[in-house]
This record gives structure tokens, sequence and C-alpha cells, in this order.
């Protein structure tokens, strides 16, 4: 009943209703481009226009028996059962507009053959200076002094007012250094001088190396070098570090990596970041800390049960909160639903998967005949760009 009343006000705008492949989209997306990409690919578009989230029911109800392809979002569930209708539709792939994919079932798809593409490498820069933003605005108490100025709390220049915490020369702490936690720690050494500890499953040569050539520069200017640590043990990272970001993505070894007594490991200091997935974080562990330790600074641009958020949070002056823009820039975005696109037509044609993080050839107007990302293309034993290049 409910489903039936939620497809009542579903309407769904359809684009060159006459092509031969049927692709849905859950939700509408910017830019123009990835309409052309996949118009011109002779898709039949339908664009959902639903505001709230729809349902695994309701997306089943919308695949139907005749489906190719589905660009879909990060807010909706791509359990086991609606990766089977996609796939007895008649579905050749999953393509999700995001780069993380813990709302999708990757066994199941990878068990029904199904390829689930996201877009990495396009977000990356944006969803670092996003991290880099809550930071800022954590560490310096930009949220607290802008609401004090719009209530007319603000009375002239104190000496005391809204002592904050100085980044420049602070031990950094990356819980993940992937792609975007490297971009991150890139942006706080060079732009804060930060010193270094990261935690992942292994060493990031790319990350020393670059580390190692900024030091270079530092002393050749007569300043003091910077270190950097690869630390095995989380603990460790946080027991020293002043500032600590989250870049893990979530699975079932990270769902509440950051708990109750991991907090009790920081600094009471310590600026806690996390722009990847809420559930890495126990949020409600999270509140009372931040009420235990007024000096302690959280900025989140994501939540355990996004959108809600768990009680209290809201009422602390010490957090910053965001509503999940990591990768909100109009070029990001775009781009993103480029890459979705180009996941989509480059499946239905059999191009192979791009070989390179770099997804920028995508953009151009002579884009690569290639897929831009597919997660599960290694255990769908899907041919490689550069395979098919050498062998050409
Ligand atoms: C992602 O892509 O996974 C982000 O969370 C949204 O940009």
């Amino acid at each position: 009943m409910e489903i039936v009343e939620k497809m009542r006000h579903f309407r769904v705008e359809t684009h060159h209703p006459q092509g031969r492949f049927r692709i849905l989209v859950t939700k509408k997306l910017p830019g123009t481009r990835w309409m052309e990409i996949l118009t011109d690919d002779d898709c039949r578009v339908e664009v959902g226009n639903l505001e709230e989230t729809i349902n695994a029911d309701g997306l089943k109800a919308w695949i139907g028996d005749s489906c190719h392809g589905v660009i879909g979002q990060l807010t909706e569930d791509w359990n086991e059962e609606v990766l089977e209708t996609l796939k007895a539709a008649g579905g050749q792939v999953y393509s999700s507009y995001a780069v993380g994919y813990d709302n999708v079932d990757i066994e199941a798809a990878s068990r029904l053959g199904l390829p689930v593409g996201n877009t990495p490498g396009i977000l990356t820069e944006a969803t670092a200076e996003m991290a880099a933003a809550l930071t800022f605005a954590a560490a310096r108490r930009v949220i607290e002094g802008d609401q004090m100025v719009r209530a007319g709390r603000f009375s002239g220049w104190q000496p005391d007012l809204l002592l904050g915490t100085l980044l420049r020369g602070k031990t950094l702490g990356v819980v993940g250094a992937g792609r975007i936690g490297t971009a991150y720690a890139r942006m706080m050494m060079q732009g804060c001088r930060m010193n270094l500890l990261y935690f992942g499953r292994h060493t990031n040569e790319d990350l020393e190396r670059f580390y190692d050539e900024f030091n270079t520069f530092l002393t050749q200017r007569n300043e003091k070098p910077l270190t950097i640590s690869f630390v095995a043990d989380l603990d460790e990272l946080l027991v020293h570090a002043d500032i600590i970001s989250i870049h893990t993505p979530l699975d079932e070894s990270t769902h509440h990596l950051i708990n109750r007594e991991r907090f009790s490991l920081m600094k009471r200091h310590a600026v806690f970041i996390n722009t990847s997935r809420g559930a890495v974080v126990d949020e409600q562990a999270l509140v009372e800390h931040c009420r235990e330790n007024p000096d302690f600074r959280a900025g989140l641009d994501v939540f355990e049960f996004e959108p809600r958020l768990v009680e209290g949070l809201d009422a602390l002056p010490n957090v910053v909160l965001t509503p999940h823009l990591g990768s909100a820039t109009r070029w990001t975005r775009e781009g993103m639903a480029v890459l979705a696109a180009c996941n989509v037509v480059g499946i239905l044609k059999g191009w192979p998967v791009w070989h390179t993080d770099d997804m920028e050839p995508f953009l151009s107007s002579a884009r690569p005949k290639a897929v831009p990302s597919i997660v599960n293309a290694g255990r769908l034993n899907l041919p490689r760009y550069t395979d098919m290049t050498s062998s050409a």
C-alpha cells in the first residue's frame, strides 16, 4: 500500500522514448552531457523525480520486466533482490552515481554477472577540499563565530573570543590513505606544514615520495622538514594525532571503526573529521565524547543514519555539520554524471574497462572507447583497456 502510494507521486521524465535500451536514472543529474551520451547511443532514458528516496520495492516496480541499465544513488538500497530484478529484466549494468558503493550488494551483482560502475578519480580533490574545509571550520570555530555575529552577540574584539586550534606544525592522522585521504594529506601538509601519521592496509609510496620532495623544497629554504609515518596500529595514530580525518570505505571491517574506546584514546583538544561514510563512526559515542570534552571538535559531512542525526548531535557547539557535500561542486557533479553515463554506454557496447585513475579523458569530446570504472571488473573477468590496446 505504501509503495503504491509512493509510486502514485512518482513522475518519470522520458527522453528519447524510441531508444533501443531502456535506462533508468533514479534522480536527475547535474549538467546535460550525460543525457547526450545516453541518447546519442540509442538509450531511452527515464529520469525519476521523486524528492524522497525510492525504496527497494519501488525500484523493483519501476524496473519492471524490461530494463537494460540503471544509474542509481548512494541513498538507495541495491540489495540482492533488486539486483536480481534488474538482471531478470535484461539488465546489463548498474551504474552508481558515487565512488562509494556500500549500498550495493557487490557479492550478489558479481554472482549475477552484473557489472557495477562507480565514479572514482573525478571527485578526489573536491572531497579532500571538503575535509579541509571542515578541518578549518572546526579548528577555528567558524560556525560558532558566524552564529554569534548573526545573532547580534558580537560586542567587539576580545583577546579570548572563541579561541581555536592552530593547525600549522601539528600532527595529522589520516585513517585510510587512498585517493581522497592522500589528496587531503597533501593539502594539509603543504598548506599547514603538518607532520603525518597514516593508517591503512599498506604504505603509500606516492604519498611518501611527495613528502620527500616537499622536504627537499623546505630544506632548501632552511625550513624544518616534516615527518611522515605509516602506522599499522590505528590506536597509535589516535593517541598521537592532533587532527584525525577518516577516509576509509564502509564495509564490515570498518563499521564503527571509531567507537567509544577509540574516542577515549584521542587528545582532549583533537579535531575529528569524517567525510567518508557515517557508519564508520559510532555517532552516539561521538555525541557523548563531544559533550564530555568541550575542547574536542568534530566536522562531519556524513551521518550514521543519514539524513537523520542521532539525538543531541545538532545541539553541540563543538561540532560542524554539512549535508554530505563532499563532491558537491558543479564541475565534479557534472563529471560524475558523465562517468556514470559512460559506464552504462561502455558496458552496452562491450568496451574494455579503463586502466588508470585519471578519468578526465572521459570529459573531453573525444572520449575513450572504454568503460570508466567497474568495481567488480576483476571478478567478472571484463577485458581491460590495456589488454585490448596491447593486442590491437
Ligand atoms: C561518494 O561518491 O561516495 C560520495 O559520498 C558522494 O560524492
